[in-house]
């Protein structure tokens, strides 16, 4: 059985992952989420999993070398799916420090401790990998056009969050060129899908459509991000985890380009047409809620990710359509407002202080 050390497990995309991978594999594998709650980590995501013999959480920073060094003492550990990161731009724009610290130091921490645990005289132990979960942002911005981020494509980040992911993506090319290090690296594109923290575009959008708030639309709202179903993301990093060639990069992205105003209507569409007729929130539900504000500082404008290399090396390609995804995503927060109500009043903390203390 395969021992996967998950960091940012409680996250949005480390926790979606978790729930991918036990559907998958049931109690073929184990998974050691380790993970330090920050606002953005919520262990209610994965409380089914709790109890459960191949499931361990440890609350922990990756920024801590003495516990992250044994963690892989005490555990034989095979994969390494480093999802753990400050991932959100504005606050990078504010506070760019836990960035540098979470993203860049907590990443060479944890190489150096796979690469401590892994290595052999001549190498390292078989079937070892470490999988750096990027982004496409490390790209920089793209004009309006037929044109696309490839792997090929120079490193040009803007925001301190992408220069932050920048860096660490080049430690671990660092360490693969330098040390022959195992791993991968893959660039996704926006992700979207349950258990976003509400201050990502598309939950932030349903939640305040759904309070009657306003809904801020940064510029002039033409910026567009290539969006992908998060479901789709977890089964190209297990496809990429067990058939990318080693010291490879891929890019994760589903040709599916929006505009923000575009999403932005298309959920207030949908929640018009989801909620049922005798619902008070529906007739507060229109675009009179848009409201232009000013742009975010050093805005890309447009992310395209060209997904060539990892369909054609390892045959993995979008599954989820974008009309059914933003369906079955605006139905699970419909559904999941409990989980909104404890994420947005903090309430979920107290969640982990019941359950492990
Ligand atoms: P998230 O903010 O929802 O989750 C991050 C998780 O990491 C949280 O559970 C948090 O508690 C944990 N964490 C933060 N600092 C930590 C530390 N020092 N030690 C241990 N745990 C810590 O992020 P997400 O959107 O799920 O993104 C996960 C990864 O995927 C990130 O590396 C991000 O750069 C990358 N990514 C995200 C997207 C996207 O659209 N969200 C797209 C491409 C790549
Ligand atoms: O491209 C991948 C990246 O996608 C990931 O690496 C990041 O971790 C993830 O946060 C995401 O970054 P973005 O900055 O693209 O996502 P965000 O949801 O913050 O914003 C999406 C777009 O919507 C962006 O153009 C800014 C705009 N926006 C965002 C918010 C929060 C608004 O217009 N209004 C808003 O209130």
């Amino acid at each position: 059985m395969k021992t996967y050390l998950v960091t940012g497990g409680a996250g949005f995309i480390g926790s979606n992952y978790i729930h991918y991978m036990f559907h998958k594999y049931q109690d073929g594998i184990k998974v050691i989420n380790v993970d330090s709650l920050t606002y953005a980590g919520n262990p209610e995501n994965l409380k089914e999993f709790e109890g459960r013999e191949n499931y361990l959480f440890i609350k922990e920073d990756i920024c801590n070398k003495e516990a992250i060094q044994r963690v892989f003492q005490t555990y034989e550990i095979d994969r390494v799916i480093h999802f753990a990161a400050e991932s959100h731009v504005d606050r990078s724009i504010r506070n760019p420090e836990v960035f540098v610290s979470t993203n860049v130091l907590g990443t060479l921490n944890l190489l150096d401790a796979a690469k401590l645990a892994w290595e052999t005289e001549d190498g390292y132990k078989e079937d070892k990998k470490f999988l750096q979960v990027s982004t496409d942002e490390v790209y920089g911005s793209l004009e309006e056009g037929n044109n696309y981020f490839y792997e090929t494509t120079p490193i040009d980040p803007h925001s301190p969050y992408s220069a932050s992911k920048a860096s660490a993506d080049m430690l671990v090319k660092a360490y693969i060129d330098t040390f022959h290090f195992p791993a991968n690296i893959t660039r996704c594109s926006n992700n979207y899908g349950p258990y976003q923290f509400p201050e990502k575009l598309i939950p932030l959008i349903i939640n305040n459509a759904l309070q009657g708030k306003k809904l801020p639309v940064y510029g002039d709202g033409k910026n567009v991000r290539d969006w992908l179903y998060v479901m789709d993301h977890a089964k190209a990093i297990d496809m990429v985890m067990e058939q990318g060639r080693l010291g490879q990069v891929y890019n994760v992205g589903g040709h599916n380009e929006k505009q923000n105003i575009e999403i932005v209507n298309l959920i207030i569409e949908t929640l018009a047409e989801l909620l049922p007729e005798n619902d008070p929130r529906k007739a507060h539900i229109t675009k009179d809620l848009i409201s232009y504000v000013e742009d975010r500082k050093g805005h890309d404008r447009r992310y395209a990710i060209a997904p060539d290399k990892i369909r054609s090396e390892i045959g993995w390609a979008p599954e989820t359509m974008f009309a059914q995804g933003i369906r079955l995503t605006i139905e699970w927060y419909l559904k999941n407002s409990e989980w909104m109500s404890h994420v947005t009043s903090g309430e979920y903390q107290k969640y982990y202080n019941d359950m492990y203390q």
